[in-house]
Protein backbone atom coordinates (compact mmCIF):
# COMPACT_ATOMS: atom_id res chain seq x y z
CA UNK A 1 0.00 0.00 0.00
CA UNK A 2 1.42 3.86 -0.30
CA UNK A 3 2.90 5.11 1.98
CA UNK A 4 1.10 5.53 5.34
CA UNK A 5 1.54 8.73 7.36
CA UNK A 6 0.38 8.75 10.91
CA UNK A 7 -0.47 12.76 11.08
CA UNK A 8 -3.21 14.38 10.74
CA UNK A 9 -5.87 12.93 7.72
CA UNK A 10 -6.12 14.59 4.82
CA UNK A 11 -9.83 14.54 3.80
CA UNK A 12 -9.59 15.14 -0.15
CA UNK A 13 -10.77 12.02 -2.28
CA UNK A 14 -7.72 11.31 -3.48
CA UNK A 15 -6.21 10.92 -0.28
CA UNK A 16 -4.53 7.12 0.06
CA UNK A 17 -5.33 7.24 3.77
CA UNK A 18 -8.13 8.59 4.14
CA UNK A 19 -9.75 5.05 6.03
CA UNK A 20 -7.11 6.11 8.66
CA UNK A 21 -9.16 7.51 11.40
CA UNK A 22 -12.20 7.66 9.07
CA UNK A 23 -15.94 6.85 10.47
CA UNK A 24 -17.62 3.83 8.71
CA UNK A 25 -21.21 3.58 9.24
CA UNK A 26 -22.31 -0.38 8.54
CA UNK A 27 -25.66 -1.04 6.41
CA UNK A 28 -27.48 -4.20 6.72
CA UNK A 29 -29.29 -3.07 3.53
CA UNK A 30 -32.39 -5.26 4.11
CA UNK A 31 -33.12 -3.27 7.06
CA UNK A 32 -32.38 -0.21 6.15
CA UNK A 33 -35.08 1.25 3.79
CA UNK A 34 -37.31 -0.26 1.77
CA UNK A 35 -38.22 1.70 -1.25
CA UNK A 36 -40.28 -0.71 -3.68
CA UNK A 37 -42.77 -1.57 -0.92
CA UNK A 38 -42.03 -5.65 -0.36
CA UNK A 39 -40.65 -5.54 3.09
CA UNK A 40 -37.05 -5.56 2.74
CA UNK A 41 -34.86 -2.67 2.91
CA UNK A 42 -33.21 -1.85 -1.14
CA UNK A 43 -30.47 0.14 -2.92
CA UNK A 44 -32.98 2.21 -3.58
CA UNK A 45 -34.00 2.94 -0.23
CA UNK A 46 -30.32 3.57 0.64
CA UNK A 47 -29.86 5.95 -2.52
CA UNK A 48 -32.94 8.00 -0.79
CA UNK A 49 -31.82 7.68 2.97
CA UNK A 50 -28.41 8.96 1.84
CA UNK A 51 -28.61 12.25 3.59
CA UNK A 52 -28.80 10.82 6.81
CA UNK A 53 -25.45 9.71 6.49
CA UNK A 54 -24.05 12.84 5.44
CA UNK A 55 -25.98 14.84 8.25
CA UNK A 56 -24.97 12.51 10.65
CA UNK A 57 -21.20 13.45 9.84
CA UNK A 58 -19.40 9.58 8.30
CA UNK A 59 -16.62 9.69 6.31
CA UNK A 60 -17.99 6.30 4.49
CA UNK A 61 -20.51 3.09 4.42
CA UNK A 62 -20.28 0.09 4.45
CA UNK A 63 -23.03 -2.39 3.01
CA UNK A 64 -23.19 -6.00 4.08
CA UNK A 65 -23.77 -8.31 0.97
CA UNK A 66 -26.91 -7.21 -1.65
CA UNK A 67 -25.96 -9.73 -3.88
CA UNK A 68 -28.60 -12.54 -5.15
CA UNK A 69 -28.97 -15.02 -2.35
CA UNK A 70 -31.29 -17.65 -1.05
CA UNK A 71 -31.53 -15.94 2.35
CA UNK A 72 -30.07 -18.56 4.29
CA UNK A 73 -27.95 -16.71 6.07
CA UNK A 74 -29.18 -12.95 5.95
CA UNK A 75 -27.56 -12.54 2.08
CA UNK A 76 -24.20 -13.97 3.49
CA UNK A 77 -24.94 -17.23 1.51
CA UNK A 78 -23.96 -15.69 -1.85
CA UNK A 79 -25.25 -16.96 -4.96
CA UNK A 80 -23.70 -14.53 -7.70
CA UNK A 81 -20.91 -12.17 -5.83
CA UNK A 82 -21.44 -9.45 -9.28
CA UNK A 83 -24.70 -8.88 -9.22
CA UNK A 84 -27.54 -7.26 -7.11
CA UNK A 85 -30.27 -9.45 -5.37
CA UNK A 86 -33.08 -8.95 -8.01
CA UNK A 87 -35.35 -7.96 -4.71
CA UNK A 88 -32.82 -5.53 -3.86
CA UNK A 89 -32.20 -3.64 -7.32
CA UNK A 90 -29.98 -3.62 -10.21
CA UNK A 91 -26.50 -3.10 -10.79
CA UNK A 92 -27.75 0.65 -12.26
CA UNK A 93 -29.52 1.18 -8.82
CA UNK A 94 -25.63 0.29 -7.28
CA UNK A 95 -24.29 2.75 -9.56
CA UNK A 96 -26.63 5.60 -9.20
CA UNK A 97 -26.02 4.87 -5.17
CA UNK A 98 -22.50 5.30 -5.35
CA UNK A 99 -22.79 8.10 -7.50
CA UNK A 100 -24.91 10.03 -5.04
CA UNK A 101 -23.11 8.67 -1.94
CA UNK A 102 -19.77 10.01 -4.08
CA UNK A 103 -20.97 13.50 -4.38
CA UNK A 104 -22.25 13.94 -0.66
CA UNK A 105 -18.53 13.18 0.08
CA UNK A 106 -19.02 9.39 1.37
CA UNK A 107 -16.93 6.74 0.35
CA UNK A 108 -18.76 3.27 -0.22
CA UNK A 109 -17.13 -0.27 1.00
CA UNK A 110 -18.36 -3.15 0.10
CA UNK A 111 -18.73 -6.77 1.79
CA UNK A 112 -16.95 -9.62 -0.15
CA UNK A 113 -17.84 -13.49 1.37
CA UNK A 114 -14.82 -15.41 0.62
CA UNK A 115 -15.15 -18.54 2.68
CA UNK A 116 -18.10 -19.83 0.80
CA UNK A 117 -20.84 -19.66 -1.66
CA UNK A 118 -24.51 -20.05 -1.60
CA UNK A 119 -25.37 -23.59 -2.74
CA UNK A 120 -27.09 -22.09 -5.33
CA UNK A 121 -24.08 -20.53 -6.89
CA UNK A 122 -23.52 -21.92 -10.51
CA UNK A 123 -20.28 -23.61 -9.24
CA UNK A 124 -21.42 -25.52 -6.51
CA UNK A 125 -24.93 -26.91 -8.30
CA UNK A 126 -22.35 -27.69 -11.24
CA UNK A 127 -20.42 -29.43 -8.49
CA UNK A 128 -23.28 -31.62 -7.55
CA UNK A 129 -24.17 -32.28 -11.03
CA UNK A 130 -20.88 -33.40 -11.46
CA UNK A 131 -20.27 -36.14 -9.21
CA UNK A 132 -16.76 -37.65 -7.49
CA UNK A 133 -13.69 -36.77 -8.57
CA UNK A 134 -14.51 -33.94 -10.53
CA UNK A 135 -12.84 -30.54 -11.36
CA UNK A 136 -16.17 -28.74 -10.27
CA UNK A 137 -15.84 -30.43 -6.90
CA UNK A 138 -12.39 -29.65 -6.49
CA UNK A 139 -13.39 -26.32 -6.02
CA UNK A 140 -15.14 -27.28 -2.85
CA UNK A 141 -14.34 -29.22 0.24
CA UNK A 142 -15.34 -32.06 -1.07
CA UNK A 143 -14.51 -35.64 0.69
CA UNK A 144 -15.72 -39.50 0.98
CA UNK A 145 -16.68 -40.10 4.73
CA UNK A 146 -15.73 -42.26 7.03
CA UNK A 147 -17.38 -45.51 8.16
CA UNK A 148 -17.70 -49.01 6.53
CA UNK A 149 -19.71 -47.38 4.00
CA UNK A 150 -18.93 -43.54 4.65
CA UNK A 151 -21.42 -43.05 6.59
CA UNK A 152 -19.82 -40.45 8.70
CA UNK A 153 -18.80 -37.10 8.69
CA UNK A 154 -14.72 -36.70 6.95
CA UNK A 155 -13.80 -35.29 10.45
CA UNK A 156 -15.46 -33.93 13.95
CA UNK A 157 -15.47 -30.27 12.26
CA UNK A 158 -18.42 -28.20 14.04
CA UNK A 159 -20.85 -25.76 12.16
CA UNK A 160 -20.20 -22.48 13.71
CA UNK A 161 -24.00 -21.92 13.80
CA UNK A 162 -24.03 -25.56 15.68
CA UNK A 163 -23.71 -29.16 14.50
CA UNK A 164 -21.55 -31.08 11.65
CA UNK A 165 -19.96 -28.88 9.41
CA UNK A 166 -20.49 -31.61 7.00
CA UNK A 167 -23.47 -32.67 5.04
CA UNK A 168 -23.90 -35.44 3.14
CA UNK A 169 -25.51 -35.51 -0.78
CA UNK A 170 -26.74 -38.26 -2.88
CA UNK A 171 -23.60 -39.90 -4.50
CA UNK A 172 -22.34 -40.61 -0.61
CA UNK A 173 -19.99 -37.84 -0.82
CA UNK A 174 -19.49 -35.03 2.18
CA UNK A 175 -19.09 -31.36 1.80
CA UNK A 176 -17.55 -28.79 4.27
CA UNK A 177 -19.65 -25.93 5.53
CA UNK A 178 -18.41 -23.80 8.61
CA UNK A 179 -21.65 -22.01 8.28
CA UNK A 180 -24.97 -22.74 7.60
CA UNK A 181 -25.36 -26.12 5.19
CA UNK A 182 -26.43 -23.73 2.53
CA UNK A 183 -22.95 -21.87 2.70
CA UNK A 184 -20.31 -24.81 0.95
CA UNK A 185 -16.57 -23.61 1.93
CA UNK A 186 -14.45 -23.09 -0.96
CA UNK A 187 -11.16 -24.33 -1.70
CA UNK A 188 -8.81 -21.90 -1.58
CA UNK A 189 -5.93 -24.12 -3.13
CA UNK A 190 -7.67 -23.99 -6.21
CA UNK A 191 -6.34 -21.61 -8.76
CA UNK A 192 -10.20 -20.97 -10.17
CA UNK A 193 -11.47 -19.70 -6.92
CA UNK A 194 -8.36 -17.08 -6.31
CA UNK A 195 -8.79 -16.21 -9.92
CA UNK A 196 -12.42 -15.60 -9.58
CA UNK A 197 -12.13 -13.29 -6.38
CA UNK A 198 -9.67 -11.02 -8.03
CA UNK A 199 -12.37 -10.51 -10.85
CA UNK A 200 -14.87 -9.87 -8.05
CA UNK A 201 -12.51 -6.91 -6.48
CA UNK A 202 -11.86 -5.40 -9.94
CA UNK A 203 -15.53 -5.76 -10.43
CA UNK A 204 -16.43 -3.41 -7.48
CA UNK A 205 -13.51 -1.35 -7.93
CA UNK A 206 -14.43 -0.32 -11.56
CA UNK A 207 -17.67 0.84 -10.47
CA UNK A 208 -16.11 3.17 -8.01
CA UNK A 209 -16.36 1.34 -4.60
CA UNK A 210 -13.52 2.42 -2.33
CA UNK A 211 -13.04 -0.21 -0.19
CA UNK A 212 -13.85 -3.96 0.53
CA UNK A 213 -15.10 -5.56 4.33
CA UNK A 214 -13.77 -9.20 4.13
CA UNK A 215 -16.15 -11.35 6.03
CA UNK A 216 -14.47 -14.70 7.54
CA UNK A 217 -11.09 -13.71 6.98
CA UNK A 218 -9.20 -16.11 8.85
CA UNK A 219 -11.31 -19.29 7.72
CA UNK A 220 -9.88 -19.32 4.26
CA UNK A 221 -6.74 -21.00 4.15
CA UNK A 222 -7.28 -24.92 5.59
CA UNK A 223 -5.06 -27.67 6.35
CA UNK A 224 -6.78 -30.70 4.34
CA UNK A 225 -4.45 -33.31 4.15
CA UNK A 226 -5.80 -36.75 4.75
CA UNK A 227 -6.53 -38.02 7.16
CA UNK A 228 -8.24 -34.66 8.52
CA UNK A 229 -7.44 -33.67 11.60
CA UNK A 230 -10.51 -34.16 14.32
CA UNK A 231 -10.58 -31.19 17.02
CA UNK A 232 -12.25 -33.31 19.97
CA UNK A 233 -14.74 -31.61 21.96
CA UNK A 234 -12.34 -28.88 23.67
CA UNK A 235 -11.15 -27.45 20.65
CA UNK A 236 -14.63 -26.89 18.52
CA UNK A 237 -15.62 -23.17 18.40
CA UNK A 238 -14.18 -19.90 18.66
CA UNK A 239 -12.57 -20.75 21.98
CA UNK A 240 -10.30 -22.87 20.05
CA UNK A 241 -8.72 -19.51 18.44
CA UNK A 242 -7.75 -18.55 21.74
CA UNK A 243 -6.11 -22.05 22.62
CA UNK A 244 -4.65 -22.16 19.19
CA UNK A 245 -3.57 -18.51 18.48
CA UNK A 246 -0.22 -20.07 16.55
CA UNK A 247 -1.48 -20.91 13.28
CA UNK A 248 -2.05 -24.09 13.94
CA UNK A 249 -5.23 -24.78 13.98
CA UNK A 250 -7.04 -26.76 10.92
CA UNK A 251 -9.32 -23.94 9.35
CA UNK A 252 -8.83 -21.01 11.21
CA UNK A 253 -6.33 -18.39 10.98
CA UNK A 254 -3.66 -20.47 8.91
CA UNK A 255 -0.39 -19.06 8.26
CA UNK A 256 -0.28 -19.63 4.64
CA UNK A 257 -3.85 -17.30 4.47
CA UNK A 258 -2.06 -14.02 4.53
CA UNK A 259 -0.36 -15.22 1.54
CA UNK A 260 -3.75 -14.53 -0.33
CA UNK A 261 -4.23 -10.95 0.90
CA UNK A 262 -0.09 -9.76 -0.45
CA UNK A 263 -1.88 -11.32 -3.10
CA UNK A 264 -4.95 -9.22 -2.83
CA UNK A 265 -3.21 -6.20 -1.62
CA UNK A 266 -1.62 -5.66 -5.40
CA UNK A 267 -5.10 -5.99 -6.84
CA UNK A 268 -5.97 -3.17 -4.78
CA UNK A 269 -3.14 -1.13 -5.14
CA UNK A 270 -3.45 -0.79 -9.10
CA UNK A 271 -6.54 1.40 -8.47
CA UNK A 272 -5.90 5.23 -7.51
CA UNK A 273 -6.09 5.65 -4.58
CA UNK A 274 -5.86 1.89 -3.74
CA UNK A 275 -8.59 0.12 -2.54
CA UNK A 276 -9.21 -0.13 1.32
CA UNK A 277 -9.76 -3.18 2.90
CA UNK A 278 -10.74 -4.68 6.08
CA UNK A 279 -10.70 -8.35 7.69
CA UNK A 280 -13.31 -9.20 10.08
CA UNK A 281 -11.50 -12.05 11.70
CA UNK A 282 -12.15 -13.02 15.17
CA UNK A 283 -8.71 -13.70 16.73
CA UNK A 284 -6.75 -12.21 19.02
CA UNK A 285 -4.94 -8.86 18.82
CA UNK A 286 -1.48 -10.31 17.98
CA UNK A 287 -2.60 -12.54 15.07
CA UNK A 288 -5.41 -9.96 14.11
CA UNK A 289 -3.63 -7.08 12.96
CA UNK A 290 -1.18 -9.74 10.81
CA UNK A 291 -4.15 -9.44 8.44
CA UNK A 292 -3.81 -5.57 8.71
CA UNK A 293 -0.12 -5.21 7.47
CA UNK A 294 0.62 -2.55 5.13
CA UNK A 295 1.19 -5.06 2.24
CA UNK A 296 -2.21 -7.11 3.37
CA UNK A 297 -5.40 -6.08 3.79
CA UNK A 298 -4.51 -3.08 5.94
CA UNK A 299 -7.29 -2.86 8.78
CA UNK A 300 -9.25 -5.49 10.90
CA UNK A 301 -11.90 -5.10 13.09
CA UNK A 302 -10.86 -4.89 17.02
CA UNK A 303 -13.82 -7.40 18.08
CA UNK A 304 -11.53 -7.77 21.19
CA UNK A 305 -12.48 -4.16 22.05
CA UNK A 306 -16.05 -4.88 21.43
CA UNK A 307 -15.66 -7.89 23.93
CA UNK A 308 -14.67 -5.86 26.63
CA UNK A 309 -16.71 -5.49 29.56
CA UNK A 310 -17.95 -2.05 31.11
CA UNK A 311 -14.55 -1.62 33.59
CA UNK A 312 -11.67 0.95 33.20
CA UNK A 313 -9.50 -0.77 34.09
CA UNK A 314 -10.27 -3.48 30.98
CA UNK A 315 -10.56 -0.79 28.50
CA UNK A 316 -7.76 1.17 29.12
CA UNK A 317 -5.95 -2.31 28.90
CA UNK A 318 -7.32 -2.97 25.28
CA UNK A 319 -7.23 0.30 24.03
CA UNK A 320 -3.36 0.42 24.81
CA UNK A 321 -2.83 -3.38 23.45
CA UNK A 322 -4.92 -2.69 20.45
CA UNK A 323 -2.80 1.02 19.86
CA UNK A 324 0.13 -1.10 20.19
CA UNK A 325 -0.16 -3.71 17.89
CA UNK A 326 -1.99 -1.51 15.68
CA UNK A 327 0.97 0.69 15.56
CA UNK A 328 3.61 -2.30 15.11
CA UNK A 329 1.73 -3.59 11.94
CA UNK A 330 1.49 -0.05 10.50
CA UNK A 331 -2.06 -0.26 10.74
CA UNK A 332 -4.37 2.27 11.83
CA UNK A 333 -6.51 0.72 15.06
CA UNK A 334 -10.08 -0.05 15.05
CA UNK A 335 -13.02 -0.13 17.08
CA UNK A 336 -16.41 -1.06 16.65
CA UNK A 337 -19.35 -1.60 19.35
CA UNK A 338 -21.85 -2.85 17.55
CA UNK A 339 -22.30 -5.19 13.97
CA UNK A 340 -25.27 -7.03 12.80
CA UNK A 341 -23.66 -10.26 14.59
CA UNK A 342 -23.89 -9.25 18.06
CA UNK A 343 -26.26 -7.94 20.62
CA UNK A 344 -26.58 -3.91 20.47
CA UNK A 345 -24.43 -2.18 23.12
CA UNK A 346 -27.60 -0.15 24.37
CA UNK A 347 -28.41 -3.64 25.91
CA UNK A 348 -25.08 -5.53 25.93
CA UNK A 349 -23.26 -2.83 27.88
CA UNK A 350 -25.88 -3.27 30.96
CA UNK A 351 -26.01 -7.34 30.76
CA UNK A 352 -24.75 -8.20 33.98
CA UNK A 353 -21.23 -9.82 34.02
CA UNK A 354 -21.25 -13.62 32.95
CA UNK A 355 -24.71 -13.27 31.36
CA UNK A 356 -24.38 -15.81 28.33
CA UNK A 357 -26.54 -13.07 25.78
CA UNK A 358 -27.80 -16.21 24.36
CA UNK A 359 -29.67 -17.32 27.28
CA UNK A 360 -30.50 -14.02 27.71
CA UNK A 361 -32.16 -13.54 24.50
CA UNK A 362 -34.18 -17.21 24.62
CA UNK A 363 -35.63 -15.91 28.09
CA UNK A 364 -36.93 -13.10 25.77
CA UNK A 365 -34.72 -10.43 27.65
CA UNK A 366 -36.81 -11.08 30.70
CA UNK A 367 -33.48 -13.17 32.25
CA UNK A 368 -32.14 -11.09 33.64
CA UNK A 369 -33.97 -7.70 33.33
CA UNK A 370 -31.95 -4.85 32.38
CA UNK A 371 -31.85 -1.07 32.91
CA UNK A 372 -32.75 0.27 29.47
CA UNK A 373 -32.53 3.67 30.57
CA UNK A 374 -28.74 3.39 32.09
CA UNK A 375 -28.04 1.03 29.34
CA UNK A 376 -29.04 4.46 26.87
CA UNK A 377 -26.73 6.06 28.70
CA UNK A 378 -23.82 3.49 28.76
CA UNK A 379 -23.65 3.08 25.19
CA UNK A 380 -23.77 7.10 24.72
CA UNK A 381 -20.44 7.44 27.01
CA UNK A 382 -19.15 4.29 25.16
CA UNK A 383 -19.98 6.16 22.04
CA UNK A 384 -18.29 9.23 22.81
CA UNK A 385 -15.22 7.32 24.17
CA UNK A 386 -14.99 5.81 21.05
CA UNK A 387 -14.93 8.59 18.48
CA UNK A 388 -12.04 10.03 20.81
CA UNK A 389 -9.63 7.00 20.11
CA UNK A 390 -7.32 7.65 17.31
CA UNK A 391 -8.30 5.09 14.28
CA UNK A 392 -11.43 4.15 12.56
CA UNK A 393 -14.31 3.93 13.98
CA UNK A 394 -16.89 1.17 12.57
CA UNK A 395 -20.94 1.91 13.80
CA UNK A 396 -23.92 0.41 12.82
CA UNK A 397 -27.03 1.70 11.49
CA UNK A 398 -29.24 2.17 14.21
CA UNK A 399 -26.80 2.74 17.38
CA UNK A 400 -27.42 7.06 16.19
CA UNK A 401 -30.28 6.57 17.03
CA UNK A 402 -29.57 4.42 20.45
CA UNK A 403 -31.68 1.35 19.63
CA UNK A 404 -31.53 -1.63 21.98
CA UNK A 405 -31.62 -5.17 21.25
CA UNK A 406 -34.80 -6.81 20.10
CA UNK A 407 -34.60 -9.19 22.47
CA UNK A 408 -38.60 -10.42 22.38
CA UNK A 409 -38.86 -11.39 18.96
CA UNK A 410 -41.50 -14.66 18.94
CA UNK A 411 -39.60 -17.59 17.18
CA UNK A 412 -42.03 -17.93 14.47
CA UNK A 413 -40.48 -14.52 12.99
CA UNK A 414 -36.92 -15.86 13.35
CA UNK A 415 -35.06 -15.98 9.95
CA UNK A 416 -31.55 -16.61 11.57
CA UNK A 417 -30.23 -20.02 10.51
CA UNK A 418 -28.70 -20.35 14.56
CA UNK A 419 -32.57 -21.05 15.61
CA UNK A 420 -33.12 -24.32 13.92
CA UNK A 421 -29.34 -25.26 13.50
CA UNK A 422 -29.01 -25.24 17.24
CA UNK A 423 -32.33 -27.01 17.72
CA UNK A 424 -33.80 -23.84 19.31
CA UNK A 425 -31.32 -23.12 21.39
CA UNK A 426 -29.74 -20.08 20.39
CA UNK A 427 -32.49 -17.47 19.02
CA UNK A 428 -29.52 -16.11 17.23
CA UNK A 429 -29.30 -12.68 15.32
CA UNK A 430 -32.29 -11.26 14.33
CA UNK A 431 -32.71 -9.03 17.53
CA UNK A 432 -30.12 -6.36 15.99
CA UNK A 433 -31.41 -6.79 12.50
CA UNK A 434 -35.04 -5.23 12.57
CA UNK A 435 -35.61 -2.63 10.16
CA UNK A 436 -34.60 1.33 11.13
CA UNK A 437 -37.42 3.31 12.39
CA UNK A 438 -37.33 6.56 10.49
CA UNK A 439 -40.81 7.99 11.68
CA UNK A 440 -43.07 8.07 13.95
CA UNK A 441 -46.01 6.45 12.25
CA UNK A 442 -46.67 4.56 9.64
CA UNK A 443 -47.01 0.67 8.81
CA UNK A 444 -43.56 0.09 9.28
CA UNK A 445 -42.25 3.67 10.85
CA UNK A 446 -41.01 4.72 7.76
CA UNK A 447 -39.08 2.00 6.73
CA UNK A 448 -41.23 1.37 3.74
CA UNK A 449 -44.86 1.52 2.56
CA UNK A 450 -45.57 -1.69 4.05
CA UNK A 451 -44.73 -4.05 7.16
CA UNK A 452 -41.46 -4.79 7.61
CA UNK A 453 -39.67 -8.26 7.12
CA UNK A 454 -39.15 -8.54 10.75
CA UNK A 455 -41.79 -7.02 13.16
CA UNK A 456 -40.94 -3.70 15.06
CA UNK A 457 -41.52 -3.11 18.57
CA UNK A 458 -43.96 -0.22 19.37
CA UNK A 459 -41.21 1.51 21.08
CA UNK A 460 -39.31 2.03 17.65
CA UNK A 461 -41.67 5.23 17.50
CA UNK A 462 -40.02 6.89 19.77
CA UNK A 463 -36.46 5.87 18.69
CA UNK A 464 -37.01 6.90 15.11
CA UNK A 465 -35.41 9.41 13.78
CA UNK A 466 -38.33 11.81 13.01
CA UNK A 467 -39.15 11.75 16.63
CA UNK A 468 -34.98 12.12 17.82
CA UNK A 469 -35.02 15.16 15.46
CA UNK A 470 -37.10 16.95 17.31
CA UNK A 471 -35.84 16.07 20.56
CA UNK A 472 -33.36 18.34 22.39
CA UNK A 473 -30.24 16.19 23.64
CA UNK A 474 -31.22 13.30 22.00
CA UNK A 475 -28.50 10.42 21.00
CA UNK A 476 -28.79 11.41 17.17
CA UNK A 477 -28.37 14.71 18.05
CA UNK A 478 -25.19 13.58 20.25
CA UNK A 479 -23.45 11.34 17.07
CA UNK A 480 -24.15 14.26 14.78
CA UNK A 481 -22.62 17.00 17.11
CA UNK A 482 -19.76 14.28 18.03
CA UNK A 483 -19.13 13.53 14.56
CA UNK A 484 -18.68 17.18 13.78
CA UNK A 485 -16.58 18.06 16.66
CA UNK A 486 -13.91 15.09 16.10
CA UNK A 487 -13.92 16.45 12.48
CA UNK A 488 -12.46 19.72 13.73
CA UNK A 489 -10.13 17.88 16.61
CA UNK A 490 -8.98 14.73 14.82
CA UNK A 491 -5.21 15.22 15.04
CA UNK A 492 -1.97 12.50 14.43
CA UNK A 493 -2.75 8.70 15.84
CA UNK A 494 -1.13 9.11 19.48
CA UNK A 495 -3.17 9.24 22.54
CA UNK A 496 -1.52 9.97 26.30
CA UNK A 497 -2.84 8.19 29.02
CA UNK A 498 -3.61 10.81 31.52
CA UNK A 499 -3.44 9.84 35.70
CA UNK A 500 -7.36 9.46 36.48
CA UNK A 501 -9.47 8.00 39.27
CA UNK A 502 -9.81 3.97 39.97
CA UNK A 503 -13.16 3.62 37.50
CA UNK A 504 -11.89 6.85 35.24
CA UNK A 505 -10.39 6.99 32.15
CA UNK A 506 -8.77 9.78 30.77
CA UNK A 507 -6.25 10.37 27.52
CA UNK A 508 -4.78 13.16 25.89
CA UNK A 509 -5.07 13.48 21.93
CA UNK A 510 -2.63 15.32 19.81
CA UNK A 511 -3.56 19.31 19.63
CA UNK A 512 -4.10 18.85 23.96
CA UNK A 513 -8.05 17.98 23.33
CA UNK A 514 -8.69 15.04 26.30
CA UNK A 515 -11.56 12.06 27.08
CA UNK A 516 -12.88 12.02 30.09
CA UNK A 517 -15.43 8.53 30.75
CA UNK A 518 -16.60 7.54 34.77
CA UNK A 519 -17.01 3.95 34.61
CA UNK A 520 -17.52 4.45 38.49
CA UNK A 521 -20.66 4.17 40.59
CA UNK A 522 -19.90 8.04 41.80
CA UNK A 523 -19.88 11.59 40.16
CA UNK A 524 -16.36 12.61 39.68
CA UNK A 525 -14.86 16.14 39.59
CA UNK A 526 -13.97 17.47 36.16
CA UNK A 527 -10.54 18.19 35.29
CA UNK A 528 -9.78 21.24 33.94
CA UNK A 529 -10.36 22.10 30.19
CA UNK A 530 -12.91 23.64 28.34
CA UNK A 531 -16.04 21.68 28.22
CA UNK A 532 -16.72 20.89 24.55
CA UNK A 533 -19.81 17.86 25.12
CA UNK A 534 -20.66 15.82 27.12
CA UNK A 535 -23.11 12.03 26.79
CA UNK A 536 -25.12 13.24 29.89
CA UNK A 537 -25.41 16.26 31.43
CA UNK A 538 -22.74 17.29 34.07
CA UNK A 539 -24.40 16.86 37.78
CA UNK A 540 -23.60 19.79 39.90
CA UNK A 541 -20.48 20.08 37.72
CA UNK A 542 -19.87 16.92 38.29
CA UNK A 543 -19.34 14.00 35.53
CA UNK A 544 -21.76 11.89 37.01
CA UNK A 545 -21.70 7.88 36.38
CA UNK A 546 -21.65 6.01 32.79
CA UNK A 547 -20.99 9.69 31.41
CA UNK A 548 -18.14 10.62 29.26
CA UNK A 549 -16.73 14.25 28.55
CA UNK A 550 -14.82 15.66 25.86
CA UNK A 551 -12.13 19.06 26.99
CA UNK A 552 -11.05 21.05 25.15
CA UNK A 553 -7.25 22.59 26.33
CA UNK A 554 -8.37 26.32 27.55
CA UNK A 555 -9.05 26.79 30.98
CA UNK A 556 -13.00 26.07 31.96
CA UNK A 557 -14.87 29.24 32.31
CA UNK A 558 -16.80 29.88 35.11
CA UNK A 559 -20.66 28.56 34.20
CA UNK A 560 -19.40 25.97 31.91
C1 LIG B 1 -19.60 -13.34 9.19
C2 LIG B 1 -20.82 -12.47 9.06
C3 LIG B 1 -21.99 -13.23 9.55
C4 LIG B 1 -22.15 -14.46 8.70
C5 LIG B 1 -20.87 -15.29 8.65
C6 LIG B 1 -20.90 -16.29 7.55
O1 LIG B 1 -19.29 -13.65 10.49
O2 LIG B 1 -20.61 -11.26 9.73
O3 LIG B 1 -23.16 -12.47 9.55
O4 LIG B 1 -23.19 -15.25 9.21
O5 LIG B 1 -19.76 -14.49 8.42
O6 LIG B 1 -20.76 -15.67 6.31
Amino acid sequence: MTERSASAPDISPKDPNWWRQAVIYQIYPRSFADADGDGLGDIRGITHRLTHLSTLGVDALWLSPFYPSELADGGYDVADPRDVDPRLGTLDDFDAMVAEAHRLGLKVLVDIVPNHTSDQHVWFQEALRSGPGSAARDRYVFRDGRGAHGELPPSDWQSVFGGSAWRQVPDGQWYLHLFAPEQPDLDWDNEEVRADFRTTLRFWSDRGVDGFRIDVAHGLAKDLTEPLRDLGDDLQGEEALVTMADGSHPFYDRDEVHEIYRDWRKVLDAYTPPRMAVAEAWVPNHRRVLYARADELGQAFNFEYLKTGWSARELREVITVSLDTARAAGASATWVLSNHDVVRHASRLVLPEGTDPDAWLLSGGRAPAIDAARGLRRARAATLLMLALPGSSYVYQGEELGLPEVADLPPEVLQDPIWEQTGHVRKGRDGCRVPLPWTRTGPSYGFGPGAAWLPQPESFASYSVEAQEEAEGSTLELYRTALRLRRKLLGDESLTWADSAPGVLQFVRSGGWSCITNLSREPVPLPPGELLLTSTPLENGHLGPDTTAWLGTTPQRPGT
